[in-house]
C-alpha cells in the first residue's frame, strides 16, 4: 500500500528522547520491512506551539507564527529521518513536488514536514496523499479517534467507530483554524481526501503499534471513508 502518515508532534517529541523517536521507527521500520511505501508527515509538537507563545508575545501575525512552526518541523523530521537510519531517505524536502518525486523514485521511506502557512501537517498530508495516489491517511494521534461531541465537555460523548467525510466535517467545523490549533484534522485536507476518496484513520497511536495494526487493518480509531 502507498500510505502517508500523519506523525503529531505531540508523540514524537511529547517524551522528547532517543528512545521516543526509536519507538516510532522501529514501528515504521516493520511496515516498510513489509512491502508497504510510506510518506511519513511529522507535526511541531510542544516545540512549535513554545515557539508560538513567544511570537504571540510581540504580536506576530498568524503567517509569521505558521512560518517559525514550519522551521520546527523540519527540524523533527529530520532527527525523525536520522533515527530511522538506512531505511529513510535523509533529505527532507520542502515542496509537494520534490517530496514526490523523492517518493517515486525510492523504496525508502520518506519524511517531510510543514510546507506552507495556513494548514497543518494534516493538510500537507492530505495534498502529498493526493499527489502519490495513496491508498490511505493515517493521522496519528494522542486522542482514540473521533468522537459525536467534544469530550471534555460533555462526559457523555460517544468514540465513532467510522464517519463518511461530510460527517467528519460537521464535527470539527467548529474548532478553530489557527497556528497550533488546526484540532484534530485540517478541514482544508478533508476536502481533498473526500475528492480523491482516500481514506482517512484517525488513531491513538500512543502506543505506536496501533501504527502498524491500522496497516494490518485492525485499527481500533475512527475509519472516515466516502462510506460508499
Ligand atoms: P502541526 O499542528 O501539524 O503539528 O504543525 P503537530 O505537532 O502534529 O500537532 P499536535 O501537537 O501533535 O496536535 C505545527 C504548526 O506548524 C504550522 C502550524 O502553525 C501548525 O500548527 N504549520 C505546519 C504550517 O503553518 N504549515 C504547514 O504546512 C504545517
Amino acid at each position: 500500500m502507498r500510505i502517508v502518515l500523519s506523525l503529531g508532534g505531540s508523540l514524537l517529541t511529547g517524551v522528547f528522547s532517543s528512545d521516543n523517536f526509536v519507538r516510532y521507527a522501529e514501528v515504521i521500520k516493520t511496515i516498510s520491512d513489509k512491502g508497504h511505501k510510506l510518506i511519513v508527515v511529522v507535526g511541531g509538537g510542544k516545540i512549535a506551539r513554545d515557539y508560538i507563545d513567544i511570537a504571540d508575545g510581540f504580536d506576530a501575525s498568524d503567517f509569521d507564527k505558521d512560518y517559525v512552526a514550519i522551521k520546527l518541523t523540519w527540524a523533527n523530521a529530520a532527527l525523525f529521518a536520522s533515527a530511522l537510519g538506512d531505511y529513510a531517505e535523509t533529505k527532507i524536502n520542502i515542496s509537494y513536488d520534490d517530496i514526490a518525486e523523492q517518493f517515486n523514485s525510492t523504496d525508502k521511506v520518506v519524511v517531510c514536514g510543514g510546507i506552507a502557512p495556513g494548514q497543518s501537517t494534516d493538510g500537507v498530508s492530505s495534498k502529498l496523499a493526493r499527489a502519490i495516489g495513496a491508498d490511505m491517511v493515517i493521522n496519528a494521534t494522542n486522542v482514540p479517534g473521533v468522537y459525536d461531541s467534544d469530550p471534555r465537555v460533555n462526559i457523555s460523548a460517544k468514540k465513532c467507530d467510522a464517519l463518511t467525510f461530510d460527517e467528519f466535517r460537521k464535527i470539527i467545523s467548529k474548532n478553530e483554524q489557527a497556528p497550533g490549533k488546526y484540532g484534530l484534522f485540517d478541514l482544508a485536507g478533508i476536502d481533498i481526501l473526500q475528492d480523491e476518496n482516500i481514506d482517512l484513520v484517525v488513531i491513538d497511536a500512543t502506543n505506536p503499534r496501533e501504527i502498524l495494526q491500522t496497516v494490518n487493518g485492525e485499527q481500533k480509531g475512527t475509519l472516515i471513508s466516502s462510506g460508499e
